[in-house]
C-alpha cells in the first residue's frame, strides 16, 4: 500500500460507538419515525406524494445514476436498514448487492430476512476488501460520519480524498459512484443539540466532494435538493407526534422530546439554506 493509501485509511471518521450511540436506539423507535423501508435519509418529492413514494424514487434515481441495474455486483456504504439492498435485488437485477454499516442492530435487521443476494458487513468502508471489483457503488446518508470535528481543512479534505481513492480502487473500469450527503452552504456554528446527536461527525462543505474526488472521478450531476429534505423531516414530526406516547415507552420522554427537537433544528438549517443536501454522480476516470 503506498504512503498516500495508507494515510487515507486514518480512522478520521465518527467511531462505531458514536454511530451506535444514534442508530442503535433500535428498529421499534426508528419505525414509529421513517417509512415503512426505514430509509433514513432525504427522499426525492414530485409534486405532493407521501413519504414512501418519494424515498422510492430516491433509490431508484440513485440507481440510475450509479448504472447499477442489472449488475452483477454492487456495494452501498452506509446501507442502513437495507432498503437500498433490497431494492437493488428485488427491482434492478442485481445479483449481488453487499452492504456496509456500523451499527449491529441494522445489520441483524437486514440480515433476519435471510436474503441469499444480500450480503450485510458490520464494517467500516476502510476495513472492506473485496475480492472482486464492484460494478456500482452507492452511498445515502453516511458520509456525513466520515470526518471527525475539528479537522483542520486540509486534514478533512485529505480523509475524503481517503474514501474516493479507496471507491476508484474498489470499482470497476467506467464504474459510477453515486453519493448523496448533508453540507454546509457555508462555515456556520452547528446548534449543540445537533452535534449531541451525531457525536463525532461533521459535514463537508458544498465544494470538499468535488475537490476531494478531483483526479479520481468525473463529476455528471450534481444537485441540492436541501427543500426536499425539509419536507423529509417534517414527515418525521409528523410520524413522531402520530406515535408519541409509544416512543416514550420506549424511550422515554426526554430522548423523544430531544428527537424531535433535532429534527425541528435540521429542518429549519435546510429551510433558510444554512444546509445543503446534495445527490452527486461520478464516473470512474479511467
Ligand atoms: C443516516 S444512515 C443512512 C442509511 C441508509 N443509507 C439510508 O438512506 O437509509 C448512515 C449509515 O452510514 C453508516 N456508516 C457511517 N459511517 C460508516 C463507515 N465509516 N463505514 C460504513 N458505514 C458507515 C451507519 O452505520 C448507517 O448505516
Amino acid at each position: 500500500m503506498s504512503a498516500q493509501d495508507s494515510r487515507s485509511l486514518e480512522r478520521t471518521g465518527a467511531s462505531p460507538d458514536a454511530i451506535i450511540s444514534h442508530y442503535d436506539m433500535g428498529e421499534e423507535f426508528f419505525r414509529l419515525v421513517l417509512d415503512a423501508d426505514l430509509s433514513y435519509s432525504c427522499a426525492m418529492f414530485e409534486a405532493d406524494e407521501d413519504l414512501a413514494t418519494a424515498q422510492t424514487r430516491k433509490l431508484d434515481h440513485h440507481i440510475g445514476a450509479a448504472g447499477a441495474a442489472g449488475t452483477a455486483r454492487v456495494l452501498d456504504i452506509g446501507c442502513g436498514w437495507g432498503a437500498m439492498l433490497r431494492r437493488l435485488v428485488h427491482h434492478a437485477r442485481v445479483e449481488q448487492a453487499v452492504g456496509l454499516t456500523l451499527s449491529p442492530s441494522q445489520a441483524r435487521w437486514i440480515r433476519q430476512a435471510g436474503d441469499p443476494k444480500i450480503t450485510v458487513l458490520e464494517q467500516d468502508w476502510r476495513d472492506h476488501r473485496p475480492e472482486k471489483r464492484y460494478d456500482a457503488i452507492i452511498s445515502i446518508g453516511a458520509f456525513e460520519h466520515f470526518v471527525q470535528k475539528g479537522l483542520d481543512p486540509a486534514r478533512k479534505l485529505d480523509a475524503y480524498r481517503g474514501f474516493f481513492a479507496y471507491c476508484d480502487r474498489i470499482l470497476a473500469t467506467g464504474g459510477k459512484l453515486s453519493l448523496q450527503t448533508i453540507a454546509y452552504s457555508e462555515h456556520h456554528k452547528v446548534h449543540p443539540l445537533l452535534e449531541k446527536t451525531f457525536p463525532e461527525s461533521d459535514l463537508p462543505l458544498v465544494w470538499e466532494p468535488i475537490a476531494a474526488a478531483e483526479g479520481r472521478f468525473q463529476l455528471m450531476a450534481m444537485r441540492n435538493d436541501g427543500d426536499h429534505y425539509y419536507r423529509t423531516l417534517q414527515f418525521w414530526e409528523q410520524n413522531l407526534l402520530k406515535n408519541y406516547d409509544k416512543a416514550v415507552a420506549l424511550v422515554g420522554q426526554s430522548a423523544t422530546d430531544e428527537f424531535r427537537r433535532y429534527l425541528q433544528l435540521s429542518a429549519a438549517g435546510f429551510r433558510i439554506g444554512m444546509a445543503s443536501l446534495l445527490r452527486i454522480s461520478f464516473v470512474k476516470k479511467y
